[in-house]
């Protein structure tokens, strides 16, 4: 039988495992991506790691999130991500140069190798044959030292695209079509390959934007073949040696198919808060729009914002409307500058601002209240622009730019035909891209002198191996539900603290009891106690990592969520399931013995624990665990865990 692209590259980075879907498989890994928010940890976890130099072909680091540097510890974390990357040997992408999917598309991206990235968007790279995963900065610094990344093979699905888009219609509406259709939750366990006749019709910047925007169906990753296209796009970049063929076999079998006639395609839009709450934009015409920004890692690529100054050159936005542009990398907004768009733009009203994430995750540019904005980004979350109650709409460059010149939402065909005279602008590739690489330092130019860290950086903190007797207080019982956002808060004021491990457990739940921290500081750790779904929410990490300074060895819940339960293993913390009847009656304050070897049990496969509480009652808690999970639990998380195995040779 023959294989899927997917498979083929898989097959070709397969270290463990066998491709069948839903079995745990290790992949090796090639190159490696972080950013500015998840950076900090992803290397203080490499250094932990104990060691020298990054093991993977190519490493990146990116500073894009937080380029306003709005507070001295900003600022030192970007100096100390430049000092990392120098010190252990990846490029750095100085804050202002872009964002890291477009600078690794413009740099790095390369068909046939396997990508990680600390950010959900890092399959991007998906739109030119490069298999890229987005995972949390443990995964990332283990993969950096060399080790393994595994997940569970996921279903390959066969997006079939037939025809060819038609004026206004973009590669944005392509995947807009595509959360339509399967929704936010469709991609989830899944790999979306694009086969099919309309793959020649589109440019690689077009298909890294349906790449991109796979994230957002909840896909593992996205990928499209190469071809004549591909390398055209690499030669252009003058990274033509890069090109390989791939194209998966006639006869490959997928999970399961999706076809898309792009010729029938019509000007979409999502409106607000979900990204699959796709609707023509005809049908919520007439809406008024105080703000649009073009940007993002999604559509702010040079070929992105080509169109949208074509169809300004010579007008003016409306009045009450701001446009604002965003370029995705200093290298487009150079090439617009020396083209003379820039300044076209500028005189039809446009502001342009450096080239950052920014307003995509609410840092500048917040919509006024109880208005409506049109961004060509891939979220539109509630809350996420900045401001509790925003209306925030997705669409294409063109469908933006068509709404900041009438100054409400419009399909571009009708105002087209108002106007009479605004052509389509249709796609323009430039012959080469040819900005300046200043802002892109190379592992062997790296300008400090070791690491340097500012006075908010500290070190990660590491866990001892599990021993054979495990003991200590309930510090805190706490009942269904609890967020990982009740477990270290996501605000501003309390994230700047990342890099600061010991400043950040502070907070540890703190949302359910105000004197958690300094508890379980006083009394050496203990145990938590919970209902069911314990750790729902986000990936954070250091829902897990503060916990463990503060000395908690386990956590005993009715239920965990899964992402969470795998950050426990990953910190070395027990997770044990309990009942309900158990749980109603433990009582916060009370001892807590496990009276098993507990090194041992963990190791051994051992799957039901003896639990003595207050050394006068049992109860029988169940730890749920893979062979590998097991072990790195024993080895005190998944960072001894690795050291272990490089002492091992
Ligand atoms: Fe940045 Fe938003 Fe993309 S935060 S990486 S532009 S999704």
């Amino acid at each position: 039988m023959g294989q899927t692209l997917t498979e083929k590259i898989l097959d070709d980075h397969l270290v463990e495992g066998e491709l069948e879907t839903g079995e745990e498989i290790g992949i090796e890994i090639d190159q490696v991506l972080t950013q500015d928010t998840t950076g900090t940890l992803v290397w203080l976890q490499f250094e932990a790691l104990g060691l020298d130099e990054v093991q993977t072909e190519l490493a990146a680091q990116y500073c894009d999130h937080q380029t306003y540097q709005f507070d001295f510890k900003n600022t030192d974390d970007h100096r100390f991500l430049r000092s990392a990357a120098g010190t252990f040997g990846a490029h750095f992408s100085r804050p202002g140069n872009g964002i890291c999917h477009q600078v690794h598309k413009e740099h790095f991206a390369a068909p046939g190798k396997t990508l990680l990235g600390s950010d959900s968007h890092t399959p991007t790279p998906g739109g030119l044959g490069q298999l890229a995963i987005g995972s949390g900065g443990l995964d990332v610094a283990v993969a950096m030292g060399g080790g393994p990344y595994y997940i569970e093979m996921p279903e390959v699905v066969n997006v079939r695209l037939e025809g060819e888009l038609p004026e206004w219609a973009t590669a944005k509406d392509v995947i807009l079509e595509m959360l339509r259709k399967l929704s936010v939750k469709g991609g989830v366990g899944k790999i979306f390959e694009y086969t099919g006749p309309g793959v020649e019709t589109l440019s690689v910047p077009e298909r890294t934007t349906i790449t991109n925007m796979g994230t957002e169906l909840g896909a593992t990753s996205s990928l499209f073949p190469t071809d004549e296209r591909t390398e055209e796009f690499l030669s252009r970049l003058d990274r033509e040696d890069v090109h390989v063929d791939l194209q998966p076999d006639d006869d490959a079998e997928y999970d399961d198919e999706v076809v898309i006639d792009l010729s029938e395609l019509e000007p979409l839009i999502a409106t607000p808060s979900m990204p699959d709450n796709v609707v023509p934009v005809r049908e919520v015409a007439g809406t008024d729009v105080e703000q649009v920004i073009i940007g993002s890692c999604t559509n702010g690529a040079y070929e992105d914002i080509l169109p949208s100054a074509k169809m300004l050159e010579g007008r003016q936005i409306d009045r009450k409307t701001e446009m604002i542009v965003a370029p995705g990398s200093k290298q487009a907004s150079e090439m617009l500058a020396r083209e003379g768009w820039t300044a076209e733009m500028m005189a039809a009203g446009v502001n342009f601002s450096e080239a950052t994430c920014g307003a995509c995750i609410g840092i500048g540019h917040v919509p006024a209240s109880d208005s409506v904005s049109l961004r060509t980004f891939n979220r539109n979350f509630e809350g996420r622009s900045g401001i509790e109650d925003d209306s925030v709409y997705l669409c294409s460059p063109e469908v933006a730019t068509a709404a900041a010149l009438k100054g409400e939402i419009v399909d571009p065909r009708d105002l087209a035909d108002d106007l009479g005279d605004l052509d389509a602008p249709g796609l323009e590739m430039p012959d080469e891209y040819d900005g300046s690489t200043t802002d892109l330092i190379a592992p062997d130019e790296a300008v400090d002198d070791g690491l340097v860290k500012g006075p908010n950086i500290g070190d990660v903190p590491l866990k001892d191996a599990l021993e054979a007797d495990l003991e200590g207080p309930a510090l805190l019982k706490m009942d269904d539900n609890i967020t990982t956002d009740h477990i270290i808060p996501a605000t501003q004021d309390i994230l700047m603290y990342r890099s600061n491990i010991p400043k950040l457990s502070e907070f540890t739940l703190s949302r359910v009891d105000e004197s958690f921290a300094q508890r379980a500081l006083d009394t050496d750790g203990g145990f938590l106690v919970a209902g069911e779904n314990y750790g729902q929410g986000s990936s954070r990490e250091h829902a897990a990592l503060c916990p463990m300074y503060l000395g908690i060895e386990g956590v005993l819940a009715q239920s965990f969520a899964r992402i969470h339960k795998a950050n426990l293993f990953n910190f070395g913390l027990l997770p044990l399931s309990i009942d309900e009847a158990d749980y109603q009656q433990i009582e916060q304050g009370d001892d807590i013995e496990i009276v098993d070897d507990v090194d041992e049990a963990v190791r051994s496969g051992q799957e039901e624990f003896t639990v003595r509480v207050n050394g006068d009652w049992e109860l029988t808690a169940t730890l749920d665990a893979s062979e590998r999970e097991r072990e790195i639990l024993a080895d005190g998380g998944k960072l001894p865990h690795t050291r272990k195995q490089y002492d091992a040779g």
